[in-house]
């Protein structure tokens, strides 16, 4: 009997491959509905969002919807719930800012994402700063002071501090002998006779007559502290010696090797609601000390 003339119940298509006949039945309902659905469900997507590529634009979608509108209006959201907090923190000082547990962690929260833009490129994104450059928050060393409303002042006015070169009127002797001093002062060890020297060529009039620092010796001078083994220029001899020699912030066409430190005003470009919530977080970096 020739294949063809087999009893056929199901319609085909009349196409046959090794005796597998296509059959003409119909896909299972289930298939028919999902696949009508999905595309009514295109058709109306079209018609509400924008869809088809156009040559400069794309059709718009009777909503109205576009990812633009709908950021700005998460922003608008975000900027209505912290407009009452950002009210309450224009109206406090620093003080009463950090008294204050729920705004104090409010403004450590939002400085968090302020630090990040415009002062971890110095300081570090921990406030670590970096060895010879930039000096550590995170620590309760203080060239100016750790107070919340001396940090402000930082910030706000910018910070460049002043260390005379004294490679003029200190010969080498006199350089490496106080080079000595202050290696001694970092280690508690200084004579009296090397202090003695030490306020003999000025040294004392700003970091103090006990070595101890603008900030503690109240100068205001942001001289370093240079009785903690802590160092804002590094803590070799050569290090030491430079600093002493060519000094902090000179003019660099007079003295190549000068350090510089300066911190830039933002004053100007910060709000000073966002200036009290940075110093709010600079102060916490620092232990609150
Ligand atoms: C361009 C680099 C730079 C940027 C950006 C910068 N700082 Fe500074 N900052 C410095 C330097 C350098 C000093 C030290 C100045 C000195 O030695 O006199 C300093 C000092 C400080 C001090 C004083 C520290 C002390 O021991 O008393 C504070 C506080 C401070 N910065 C906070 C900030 C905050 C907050 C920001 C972001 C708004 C910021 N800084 C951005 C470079 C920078
Ligand atoms: C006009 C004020 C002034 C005088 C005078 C001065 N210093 Fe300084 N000195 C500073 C300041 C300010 C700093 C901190 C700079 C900074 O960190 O931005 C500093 C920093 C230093 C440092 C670096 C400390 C560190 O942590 O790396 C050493 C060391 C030092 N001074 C030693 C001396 C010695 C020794 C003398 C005397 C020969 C002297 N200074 C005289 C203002 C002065």
């Amino acid at each position: 009997m020739a294949k063809q003339d087999k009893p056929q119940h199901t319609p085909d298509t009349g196409h046959e491959w090794d005796g597998i006949r296509e059959l003409t039945n119909p896909p299972p309902r289930w298939w028919m509905i999902a696949f009508h659905a999905s595309w009514i469900w295109c058709v109306v997507y079209f018609i509400l969002y924008p869809a088809i590529p156009l040559v400069n634009d794309s059709t718009k979608g009777i909503l109205g919807w576009t990812q633009i509108k709908e950021f700005k209006q998460a922003v608008e959201e975000n900027e209505a719930v912290k407009a009452p907090f950002l009210q309450k923190v224009a109206a406090m000082d620093g003080q009463a800012l950090l008294a204050d547990d729920g705004l104090r962690n409010f403004a450590e929260s939002s400085a968090k994402a302020i630090f990040g833009d415009y002062c971890a490129a110095c300081h570090g994104a921990g406030g670590e700063g970096a060895q010879g450059l930039f000096p550590n928050l995170a620590d309760d060393d203080w060239l100016y002071g750790g107070d919340i409303d001396t940090i402000i002042e930082s910030i706000t006015d910018g910070r460049q501090s002043n260390m005379p070169a004294h490679s003029e009127f200190l010969n080498n002797d006199e350089l490496n002998q106080l080079t000595d001093t202050v290696v001694a002062l970092s280690q508690g060890k200084a004579t009296a006779e090397q202090m003695t020297q030490f306020d003999d060529v000025g040294c004392s009039n700003c970091h103090g007559m006990d070595g101890k620092g603008g900030a503690i010796n109240d100068l205001g001078s942001g001289a370093a502290n240079l009785t903690d083994a802590i160092w804002r220029f590094g803590s070799s001899r050569e290090e030491i010696m430079r600093t002493i020699r060519d000094g902090v912030n000179q003019d660099p066409a007079d003295v190549p090797n000068t350090r510089i430190a300066i911190m830039p005003a933002f004053g100007g470009k910060l709000s000073p609601e966002a200036i009290k919530m940075l110093a709010v977080k600079v102060h916490e970096f620092g232990g609150g000390k």
